[in-house]
């Protein structure tokens, strides 16, 4: 396998309008910028039906702080501490109807909820914990800092050390999350990641095709741009991507066979046997955490790699996740 950073020559980008060029391009992306950027300045979340909520993290944040100062008096912090340093790398085996002869057991790494500035040297140990893996695709499916304010240079900064640890071949595409901003797309794509905004790219092999559809993020940001990207995306077999599992139901209307997802972080502190006390989603509560099925679609919300809030996990996992897509026998 040819593995080398930044070269996508199966790639063929489409974009949501059914008009490729530099052009058409620049020009979504600008009114999408501008759409997105006086979002994320009004403090607002968009939801889709059209709702819209006022950011209320005063008291919630008050009392996740009062909660980790409480938990770092404990043995518990600790335990936790370390869970959550403690990245697995989980394999998963996806199957499916649809699936093109030239990608059966195409592989996918898919990384989510990085928050990369969350626990120390994150940089370090995803490398090493990829190191030697070689794949034919890696999707990154948004939040990258803590914070959803302000400056990200550390975070660049990581993703530098980050691109080329990635052995793969079709390329490293990313989605933003509710944690990102607008002004990450261009200096990420100068940093070798190809980001997708409510765009889908073609990858073929050998003589057959699927196409990644990315979206922006439908927790804080959803606009009718994602779900035109959905309409005007090709026939055949597709993959989404999107932060969170809330346009579960718009991607497999327009028949997507694959919806990668995060968000979640699989509830992060969970009771025993896993059950989340908070998941930070409104729709699709249901796939809140691995594999998960919908109409016809297949979905996998992976747990995140990163942390957010207190810096623990109590019965989930720190993860990244190497997929492998088959044809059903
Ligand atoms: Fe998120």
């Amino acid at each position: 396998m040819d593995n080398s950073v930044g070269k996508a020559q199966n790639l063929k980008k489409r974009y949501y309008v059914d008009k490729p060029g530099t052009e058409i391009k620049k020009q979504n992306r600008l009114i999408w910028a501008k759409a997105r950027s006086v979002m994320e300045a009004g403090n607002y979340k968009y939801r889709k039906y059209g709702e819209k909520v006022r950011i209320k993290w005063s008291l919630f944040g008050l009392l996740i702080r009062i909660f980790g100062v409480l938990l770092k008096l404990t043995p518990f912090f600790k335990k936790g501490f370390a869970n959550a340093q403690n990245i697995v790398l989980n394999k998963v085996d996806l199957y499916f109807d649809d699936l093109p002869a030239g990608f059966e057991g195409y592989t996918i790494l898919h990384m989510t909820d990085l928050h990369l500035d969350s626990l120390p040297e994150m940089d370090k140990k995803i490398c090493e914990k990829i190191d030697g893996l070689k794949v034919d695709l890696c999707v990154l499916t948004g939040d990258y800092r803590v914070g959803t304010r302000g400056g990200f240079k550390k975070i660049l900064d990581m993703l530098h050390q980050i691109v080329p640890c990635i052995q793969q071949r079709d390329g490293i595409m990313a989605v933003l999350g509710n944690h990102d901003t607008c002004a990450m797309v261009e200096p990420f794509e100068m940093a070798g990641i190809t980001m997708l905004v409510n765009e889908t790219i073609d990858i073929d092999r050998g003589g057959s095709r699927i196409s990644v559809t990315g979206l922006d993020d439908p927790y804080y940001y959803y606009g009718e741009q994602s779900l035109q990207a959905l309409k005007e995306s090709p026939e055949g077999f597709k993959i989404a991507l999107v932060h969170a599992p809330s346009l579960f139901d718009l991607a497999a209307d327009n028949g997507y066979s694959l919806y990668l997802t995060g968000h979640t972080h699989g509830g992060q502190i969970c009771l025993p046997g896993g059950i989340p006390v908070i998941r930070h989603l409104r729709y699709g509560k249901k796939y809140y955490r691995g594999v998960w099925h919908y109409a016809e679609m297949t979905g996998y919300t992976g747990q995140g790699v990163g942390v957010v809030g207190i810096p623990v996990r109590f019965n989930t996992q720190s993860e990244i996740t190497l997929l492998r897509l088959h044809r059903k026998k």
